[in-house]
């Protein structure tokens, strides 16, 4: 049996990176998937990987950092597949690197938008959702290592990262009777196309997080969808508020 046979899934960012593969992954263990995006090609690109693999999916735009794109993008949802049992809240920005006492409002502003009112956008429409269904729903947040120690530079990212750790033990509190789980996802640093970026930020970047992950080396987009299929699915099913890490050691040190 499929391990996720029929569940309907939400996967904001899902046109690349984690999104991508933890999508494709949903979809090999028999889930209906919705691939959303702020990249509309990126989106309808992995929708079509999915169903030439014989699987179903939906690809849809949506900016996350709007309401009202969020509240449209699950109108759709609810037409085509008339419930969500999950989702993965993924979609996220770096936003630009420089030290808290020279950040920019508006860079500020951006990063918050897309990284931590988006998510919420996102969940409160689904805990809305899975409470007009008696199974409920799974619901995982993407946060960071960085939500979990501070990282120089970043100010925003980590401050985004952090609060989605915070609004995901709140919102887990608020549905555990009601059969939701919240969980967060905290990975290290990722191969992707944000990797890519964040090595091109200096000369040796890559090298430096390297050596800063005790495994000495930085995780597959894989090992991250891995660890989100397990939170979808029945099997942590006693598992709420909690906030996985996927970082080969990097917050135990
Ligand atoms: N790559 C890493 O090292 C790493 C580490 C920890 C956490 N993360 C987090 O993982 C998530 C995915 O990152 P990734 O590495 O796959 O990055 P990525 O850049 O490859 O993918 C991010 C996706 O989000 C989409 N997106 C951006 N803004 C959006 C918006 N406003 N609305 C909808 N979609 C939007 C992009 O179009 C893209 O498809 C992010 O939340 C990121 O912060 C990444």
């Amino acid at each position: 049996m499929a391990e996720l046979a029929d569940k309907v899934i939400v996967v904001t960012g899902g046109g690349s990176g984690i999104g991508r593969e933890t999508a494709l992954a949903m979809a090999a263990e028999g889930a209906r998937l919705v691939i959303a995006d702020l990249v509309e090609d990126s989106a309808t690109a992995v929708a079509g990987e999915i169903a030439a693999a014989g699987g179903a999916a939906l690809g849809l735009r949506c900016d996350v950092t709007r309401s009202d794109d969020v509240e449209q993008m699950f109108d759709e949802v609810i037409a085509h597949y008339g419930r969500v049992d999950c989702a993965f809240n993924n979609a996220g920005i770096e936003g630009r690197f420089a030290r808290t006492v020279e950040y920019s409002d508006s860079d500020w502003a951006q990063t918050i938008a897309v990284n931590l009112t988006g998510v919420f956008y996102c969940l409160r429409r689904e805990i809305q959702e899975m409470l007009k269904n008696p199974s409920g729903g799974s619901i995982v947040n993407t946060a960071s290592i960085t939500g979990l120690v501070g990282w120089r530079g970043a100010p925003a990212y980590s401050a985004s990262k952090h609060a989605v750790v915070g609004l995901t033990r709140t919102a887990a509190l608020e549905n555990a009777r009601y059969r939701i789980r919240v969980n967060a996802v905290c990975p290290g640093v990722v191969e992707t196309p944000m990797g890519e970026r964040i090595f091109a930020e200096a000369p040796g970047a890559k090298e430096r997080l390297v050596a800063r992950h005790p495994q000495g080396r930085l995780a597959q987009t894989s090992e991250v969808a891995n660890a989100v299929l397990w939170l979808c699915s029945d099997r942590s099913s006693f598992t709420t508020g909690h906030a996985l890490t996927v970082d080969g050691g990097f917050v135990a040190q």
